[in-house]
């Protein structure tokens, strides 16, 4: 499959509510760092415009401001009320990028308000808030798009088209993982209550689950554990709750001075201050083809081996790499050992950015949205990333085996 190919659930035509000259006319709301990256993309691109910009803090919004000013020759105007900037008849479409906890009202009302939508993951915090924004959207008649970037990376979409392309022959069984050095900041801020953002799972391996449903299908039962091993009392020498109080320094200190540039704005201990987002889980999905896949998460790795690995096996062969290396091994299940062993090399763009996919993705939504279409994380992505991730946390929290069929009775797609 290409970049920007279609999802089996095309969206309606949209142009009708451009800006002059065509020109999408874009708002902002959460000008955080998230924003930061896919703002500037898509101030590059002729084709879309940066009217407004809404966010509670002062200073965010003057330094989108700045950005604005210096890409485009032109100021925005200001909110700090997400309502009234999707109010604002003169804005096409909006880039939702909030704390997770402000997806379900914001992309709701927007969809309300008639604007096309690139709302940030997860799409809500549980089933219920995902229902409500795909019904949203599909009343709306406008586009939705998901941030599942690694739906635009070479790695992923290789291993996508090696499988579905029958090279392996049938997928039997497959294990994937992904470490994360930088996810102390789940302990800090807004990030760190289960309350804000689904759980640990649904924030952070809804991309894989998204990837999963996009490779092997639909899924029939999901089960879970998560743990709380290492970012809790007793994993650092030293009783203090943030880290103005403390002594002994750990490798995430930030001094008093650092906190109003830090991601989280505050400086709470990752270990001793209270907090309820767990740090490792594993999952596994039986699909409905009766494969299965393990999935598993950590975050004690060490800094140089944040990265996310893939291994499918099939009945004619299997496919495996690291996403930062950009590389699939492809061995042949019947070959005559190392001398059929193949390794597929992609180049990726600015392959930094989530595997090379942040900077197409919000360009194939523009483009997507200038030819009436959805782009590749559009409703089915955001309903089946979600049916499997609920699953899972549901799983964890209830320890039982999660039936997909209880889920989709529930929550039927749109
Ligand atoms: N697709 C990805 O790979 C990816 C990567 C990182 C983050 N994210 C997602 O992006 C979103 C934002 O993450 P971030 O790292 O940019 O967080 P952040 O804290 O840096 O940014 C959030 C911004 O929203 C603003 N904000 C908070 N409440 C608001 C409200 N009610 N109205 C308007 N503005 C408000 C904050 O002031 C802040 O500027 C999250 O949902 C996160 O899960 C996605």
């Amino acid at each position: 499959m290409t970049v920007g190919e279609k999802t089996q659930e095309a969206a309606p035509a949209v142009a009708k509510g451009a800006g002059e000259k065509g020109v999408l006319r874009f708002g902002v709301i959460g000008c955080g760092g998230r924003a930061e990256g896919l703002t500037k993309t898509l101030m590059r691109d002729k084709r879309g415009d940066l009217v407004a910009i809404c966010d509670t803090d002062p200073e965010q919004i003057d330094h989108y401001e700045k950005l604005a000013r210096s890409s485009l020759g032109h100021g925005t105007k200001h909110y700090s009320d997400y309502k009234e900037l999707l109010d604002n008849p003169d804005i096409d479409a909006v880039i939702i990028a909030t704390p997770d906890q402000w997806h379900h009202d914001m992309a709701v009302h927007a969809f309300k308000q008639k604007k096309h939508v690139f709302l940030e993951k997860p799409v809500g915090i549980n089933l219920g808030q995902t229902a409500d924004i795909l019904r949203a959207a599909r009343q709306s008649g406008k586009i939705l798009e998901v941030g599942y970037v690694l739906r635009y990376t070479p790695f992923y979409q290789g291993v996508r088209s090696l499988v579905q392309g029958g090279e392996i022959g049938s997928p039997l069984t497959a294990d994937a993982l992904e470490q994360y050095y930088g996810a102390f900041h789940f302990y800090r801020g807004w990030w760190k209550s289960k309350g804000n953002n689904g759980g640990i799972m649904v924030q952070k391996i809804c991309h894989d689950m998204d990837l999963w449903y996009w490779i092997f299908g639909k899924p029939r039962r999901i089960v879970s554990f998560e743990n709380l091993m290492d970012f809790k009392p007793g994993g650092w020498d030293s009783d203090a709750k943030s880290c103005n109080e403390c002594k002994n320094h750990c490798p995430y200190y930030i001094p008093p001075e650092g906190v109003a540039r830090s991601k989280t704005k505050s400086n709470e201990c990752v270990y001793n201050d209270p907090h309820d987002i767990t740090d490792s889980c594993n999952v596994l999905i039986q699909f409905e083809s009766g494969m299965t896949l393990s999935q598993g998460m950590n975050f004690y790795c060490a800094r140089s081996r944040s990265d996310r690995f893939l291994h499918v096996v099939g009945s004619t062969g299997e496919v495996s790499g690291w996403l930062s290396q950009n590389m699939i091994r492809y061995d042949k299940r019947h070959g005559k050992g190392d001398v059929d062993v193949k390794y597929l090399q992609f180049h990726a763009m600015g392959a930094d950015g989530h595997g090379g996919g942040d900077d197409v993705q919000i360009i194939e939504f523009l483009n997507g949205l200038v030819e009436g279409r959805e782009a590749l994380a559009g409703m089915e992505s955001a309903y089946w990333s979600s049916i499997i991730i609920m699953g899972a946390q549901m799983s964890a929290d209830q320890g039982r085996v999660i039936d997909v069929k209880e889920l989709t009775a529930k929550y039927p797609f749109p």
